[in-house]
């Protein structure tokens, strides 16, 4: 049976089942019960509704309110005029991703409001429980008083039970570059984030939060908070009220005196929750891809996930500059040459080159910006198109490089030309970049306007076969499934920080949260892979503050279609650990976190789609510590030579991080041992089936 009837075979099935069923008004429970919703109103008539997993309130009574300009709050005196729930079950087909078959399973209400007087607008809030979390929207009719609309403010509160455990990273407008803070709610301070030495831009009005946010209880109970389908809308931050242990949306503004504009009949993105009893089941949710549309573009045959190198660690290195002038130029046609000769014999399938078009003398800390940058004109060192056939020769894509210095205008006036340009010379992955503050100015990279633009580039991208990795922009919320042309975004502290932030770099456990937080939003472009750990000679002052074994172990643990073997390619030549790199897959039938705590330690096993490899990845923090690895999610009756990856026993992040061991063994599905982790250190793992 092939793959596609299949699927059918499950859509109709789950369409037999799926008919509308009648239940009590205002209630919805997940399929299996796990999850109950409750929306009422409150004694002055607002809308309002509170979140129970197991029987145990998660989410205290939370009112709901919008504030506009020119028109009165919409907030008390409503009334539920309906409420109608219903089922729905399918299984869809990713393209790419972390698993091929995806389970859409959820019960959904929708309860209509009404206000019983003077402007008697009308409003149906939308809720849909899944059996790992929920989402919630805001739907607007067409309706005789509320055309335009101006939000100035979104009032979705969202009202906790007790002083949880949070990871968290602060609320800035512009950027999400930052290092995770963990502390009790009541001590979340994200105003200490404002003075950053190492941020082009930054802006933190208030005490408020960055999506996803992530929560333990003292009960053990994981709760995340994020926004799915962030369409034509100002991103999410989430204010802190200390005394009520309560969060309330507050959206990203602008120089504007209202943060949305949107015409009836219009919806809000998902307001969305992720409840788990284990931390792992937060990452083996798919429930922000399922609150988003099935997939826009009908060819998907052309995305191809890719393992890559490039011409980027070297200016992050300093060893070379982006800017044609001074004579360090690192986008010249031969070193282009050099990275693809070496991906080519170490079985890559892209090459990125940063700093190839002409702009990059004047791209930062120039306050007009505009018209700098040109986007299909190459420096006269580099040979664009022969360049590419080059590459394409040896079988291999390039990766094209958009940095737009936050230059929105200038980039808007070339979109169509640059990917053309792209398209005609057949590449299919455009790398973007948002450095600075936006011009124009008085906008912010998580404003309405940039949402808007974000959406135009992926768009614009999808209609010449490009797909996109984005550095500095919104928060992903799960658009890939609607436009699979989205691989991948930053929008994080990457590896980039270790090369050159004045505090240090990122500290040993910054990875063991990220999974936990940032990943939950969607693919991250983090370039792993740094072999010279110590960063010598240039970078006397840096270094990365993790073992070799751990770099290695981040393929498999941060998921990502655009995986970048970062370091230069003389420090990978006649490495024996690079092994690993050239046997990885990157697009994958299922993944499997086996164990984890945020923040302390996180093991991954993911197996690669039609060859069946199976690859593994642990990290810990800055503790060392045993891991057990149970082998049963190999498949039974098979032997797999597995060939692990390990920290040295002396190996150590600070004192003796490229300290490693590589051992071979035979396993099957019963296999069972133990690993020791060196202090911020890793372990890698390929399986792969003996003949
Ligand atoms: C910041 C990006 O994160 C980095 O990857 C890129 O090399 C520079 N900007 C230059 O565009
Ligand atoms: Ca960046």
């Amino acid at each position: 049976m092939t793959k596609n009837i299949r699927l059918w075979m499950l859509l109709i099935l789950a369409a037999a089942f799926s008919a509308c069923q009648k239940s009590i008004p205002g209630k919805v429970q997940s399929p299996s019960g796990n999850i109950q919703v409750e929306v009422f109103t409150l004694a002055d008539g607002q809308a309002a509704y509170t979140v129970s997993f197991n029987q145990q309130l998660v989410i205290d009574t939370s009112g709901l309110a919008f504030e506009f300009l020119d028109m009165a709050p919409l907030r008390a005196g409503l009334e539920i005029r309906s409420a109608e729930s219903s089922s729905f079950s399918e299984t869809w087909e990713m393209p790419w991703g972390e698993q091929r078959y995806v389970d859409n399973n959820y019960n959904e209400l929708r309860v209509s409001f009404a206000e019983k007087e003077a402007l008697k607008r009308t409003f149906e809030l939308l809720f849909r429980v899944y059996d790992d979390g929920l989402g919630f929207r805001f739907e607007f009719p067409q309706q005789e008083n509320m055309g335009e609309v101006f939000i100035t403010e979104e009032h979705t509160q969202i009202n906790l039970t007790a002083d949880h455990k949070v990871w968290w990273i602060p609320g800035d407008w512009d950027i999400y570059e930052h290092l995770y803070s963990t502390s009790r709610f009541s001590e979340i301070d994200a105003l200490t984030y404002r003075e950053h030495a190492n941020l082009a831009q930054t802006f933190i009005p208030v005490n408020a939060v960055s999506t996803p946010v992530t929560m333990k209880t003292n009960s053990g109970i994981y709760l995340s908070f994020h926004e799915a389908a962030l369409v034509d809308y100002a991103a999410m931050t989430l204010a802190i009220d200390h005394e009520n242990l309560g969060m309330t949306t507050n959206l990203v503004g602008s120089w504007r005196d209202y943060k949305v504009e949107r015409q009836t009949p219009f919806n809000t993105p998902w307001r969305m929750i992720q409840i788990a009893g284990r931390a792992g089941d937060l990452i083996e949710s798919r429930l922000i891809l399922n609150l988003n549309e099935p997939s826009k573009i009908e060819d998907t045959s052309w995305l191809k996930p890719v393992k890559y190198n490039g011409i980027w660690w070297e200016m992050h290195l300093d060893l070379s500059t982006w800017a044609m002038a001074g004579g360090r130029h690192g986008a010249t046609t031969q070193n282009a040459k050099r990275y693809i000769d070496f991906a080519a014999e170490n079985g890559l399938d892209a090459v990125l080159v940063e700093g190839w078009n002409t702009g990059w003398e004047n791209w930062i800390g120039t306050a007009d910006r505009e018209g700098i940058y040109d986007f299909v004109t190459p420096y006269p060192d580099y040979d664009l198109r022969g360049v590419v056939d080059y590459a394409q020769g040896k079988g291999l894509n390039i990766i094209m490089h958009h940095e737009t210095s936050a230059a929105v205008g200038t980039y808007e006036q070339q979109l169509d030309t640059a990917y053309a340009l792209a398209e005609s010379l057949g590449i299919h992955a455009v790398k973007t970049g948002y450095v600075g503050t936006i011009l124009p100015e008085g906008e912010y990279h998580l404003s309405q306007f940039m949402v808007n633009h974000y959406q135009k580039v992926l768009e614009t991208a999808a209609k010449h076969k490009v797909a996109v990795n984005s550095h500095e922009t919104v928060m992903a919320t799960g658009l890939r499934r609607t436009w699979p042309n989205f691989f991948a975004s930053e929008n994080l502290r990457g590896q980039e920080f270790n090369a050159w932030a004045s505090d240090g770099g990122n500290p040993p456990d910054h990875l063991t949260i990220v999974p936990f937080t940032r990943m939950l939003a969607g693919p991250i472009d983090f370039t792993p892979g740094i072999f010279n750990i110590k960063l010598g000679p240039t970078k006397p002052n840096n270094q990365v503050n993790t073992t070799l074994a751990h770099q290695l172990a981040l393929y498999v643990v941060l998921y990502s279609p655009v995986q970048m073997a970062a370091d230069l390619p003389q420090n990978y030549e006649g490495h024996p650990a690079f092994q690993f790199i050239r046997d990885l897959g990157v697009d994958w039938e299922q993944s499997k976190v086996l164990d984890g705590e945020i923040g302390e330690y996180i093991t991954i096993a993911r197996q690669e789609r039609d060859t069946g490899h199976w690859f593994l990845g642990g990290i810990t923090n800055e503790e060392s510590r045993e891991i057990m690895v149970e082998t049963n999610f190999l498949e039974p009756g098979v032997t797999y030579r597995a060939t692990l990856y390990k920290d040295a026993p002396n190996a150590h992040w600070m004192e003796n991080p490229a300290a490693y061991v590589i051992e071979s063994q035979e396993v099957t599905a019963d296999s069972k041992f133990g690993i020791k982790l060196a202090q911020g250190g890793g372990v890698a793992i390929s399986f792969i089936p003996l003949k």
